[in-house]
C-alpha cells in the first residue's frame, strides 16, 4: 500500500512572486500547495508605503486561478523615509503582516534597504508597540566581510543590537544558512522566529561550486558548508516551534540566471512541498513535517492555522525541469536526487 501522509494545509512563510507576466506564471505553483504566503516586498520599484501594498495585493489577487482562495500576506519594504504612521495603519487595517528589512545592497532589488539603522529607529519602536513583526534578510554587506561570514557577521553587529535595543520588537530570522543562526535562534525567547528554505536543506556550498559552477543553486544567503546545512536539518525536523517554512522560492529567468553576472535565487514552488516530505522522511521525522510546514508559522505570526489539509503520497514526484514564462523559461530547483514523494 502506498504510504500516505496528511496535513494541514500548509503556508509558505518567505515567497517572491514577482509582478506582471511572471506573477501570472508563478503564482498557481505556490497557490496549488500553499494556503498563505507571505509575500516579499522587493519590486522595482520596492513596496514601501500602505498604498503600493495594498495595489500589489489586489494584482497578486487576480493573478490567482479560478477557484483559488490562496491569501497573500502582504508585507511593506523597510527604507530610511518609512513614515511610522504609514506602517502603524497597514497593519491595523489587516493590510500587512510584517515589515521586511533588507540591508542596503545585500540582494536581488535592495538598493532601497536600510544602511543607517538610526533612521528606522522611531519604525522599529513602533512596531515593538504593536506587535508587528520584522523579517529580516541577515547579512552585511561590508565587502570586507567573506560572503560566508556575512550572516554569522551580521548576528553580531546589526540583530542582537537592534533586539536589544528595541526590548520587544519581534524578529524573524529569514532564511536561516548557519549552525550560528540556529544556535542564535534557539538562544532567544519566544519573540524570535526562523525560516528555513527547502533548497538550504538540500545543498551546501560544495552543489554550487565543484564540478563546475551551477548557476541554478546560486542564492542569497549563499548556502554554506556541510556542517550548517546539518544543523538546518537538525533544526528543521527538531519540532521546535521557533523553527518554520519559508521558501524563498524566488524565479529568475534563465537568461538572467546564465550571465557573467547572473541573478540569486532558487525557484523551488513546484517541487517544495515533495522534496520537505522526502527530507523529514529520510531524518524519520514524518510525524514533523505538518510543525514545521503548517502550524508553527501560524503560532508566530499570531494566525490561525488553515482549515484544509494536504496529502502527500510516496510516489515517485514529476515536475517539469523549467517551467515557461512570457518573460522566457525559469528553471525548477533540482534537488539532485529523484524525489520519491508528490502531492497527492
Ligand atoms: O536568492 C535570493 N533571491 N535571495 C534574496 O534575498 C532575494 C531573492 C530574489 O528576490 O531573487
Ligand atoms: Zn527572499
Amino acid at each position: 500500500m502506498t504510504q500516505t501522509l496528511t496535513i494541514r494545509r500548509p503556508d509558505d512563510w518567505h515567497l517572491h512572486l514577482r509582478d506582471g507576466a511572471m506573477l501570472n506564471a508563478v503564482l498557481p505553483h505556490s497557490a496549488a500547495h500553499f494556503a498563505r504566503a507571505i509575500i516579499m516586498p522587493n519590486l522595482v520599484p520596492p513596496v514601501v508605503t500602505a498604498a503600493q501594498a495594498g495595489a500589489y495585493r489586489d494584482r497578486i489577487l487576480a493573478a490567482r486561478p479560478a477557484g483559488s482562495d490562496f491569501e497573500p500576506l502582504m508585507t511593506l519594504y523597510l527604507t530610511e523615509d518609512t513614515d511610522p504612521d504609514d506602517v502603524a495603519q497597514a497593519h491595523a487595517s489587516g493590510l500587512i503582516k510584517a515589515v521586511k528589512l533588507y540591508p542596503a545592497g545585500a540582494t536581488t532589488n535592495s538598493a532601497s534597504g536600510v544602511a543607517n539603522f538610526d533612521k528606522v529607529r522611531a519604525v522599529l519602536d513602533k512596531m515593538a508597540d504593536i506587535g508587528l513583526p520584522l523579517c529580516v534578510h541577515g547579512e552585511v554587506t561590508d565587502s570586507d566581510v567573506d560572503i560566508f561570514d556575512r550572516e554569522a557577521v551580521f548576528i553580531d553587529r546589526v540583530l542582537d543590537p537592534i533586539r536589544k535595543s528595541t526590548p520587544g520588537l519581534r524578529v524573524v530570522m529569514e532564511h536561516i544558512t548557519t549552525k550560528d543562526a540556529v544556535d542564535y535562534a534557539r538562544a532567544q525567547d519566544d519573540s524570535l522566529g526562523a525560516t528555513i528554505t527547502t533548497h538550504h536543506l538540500v545543498i551546501n556550498r560544495n552543489h554550487i561550486l565543484a564540478g563546475g559552477i551551477k548557476p541554478h543553486y546560486y542564492c542569497l544567503p549563499v548556502a554554506k558548508r556541510e556542517t550548517h546545512r546539518l544543523a538546518l536539518r537538525a533544526a528543521a525536523t527538531s519540532g521546535e516551534a521557533r523553527f518554520f517554512l519559508g521558501t524563498d522560492s524566488a524565479p529568475h529567468t534563465d537568461a538572467n540566471k546564465l550571465l557573467p553576472c547572473g541573478c540569486a535565487g532558487c525557484f523551488t514552488a513546484p517541487n517544495t512541498m515533495a522534496i520537505l516530505a522526502q527530507v523529514f522522511d529520510e531524518d524519520s521525522a514524518l510525524a514533523r513535517l505538518e510543525g514545521f510546514t503548517s502550524l508553527h508559522g501560524p503560532a508566530f505570526y499570531r494566525l490561525p492555522v488553515n482549515n484544509g489539509t494536504l496529502t502527500l503520497q510516496k510516489t515517485p514526484c514529476t515536475y517539469p525541469p523549467q517551467i515557461d514564462t512570457p518573460d522566457g523559461p525559469v528553471t525548477v530547483f533540482d534537488p539532485g536526487f529523484a524525489v520519491q514523494w508528490s502531492v497527492a
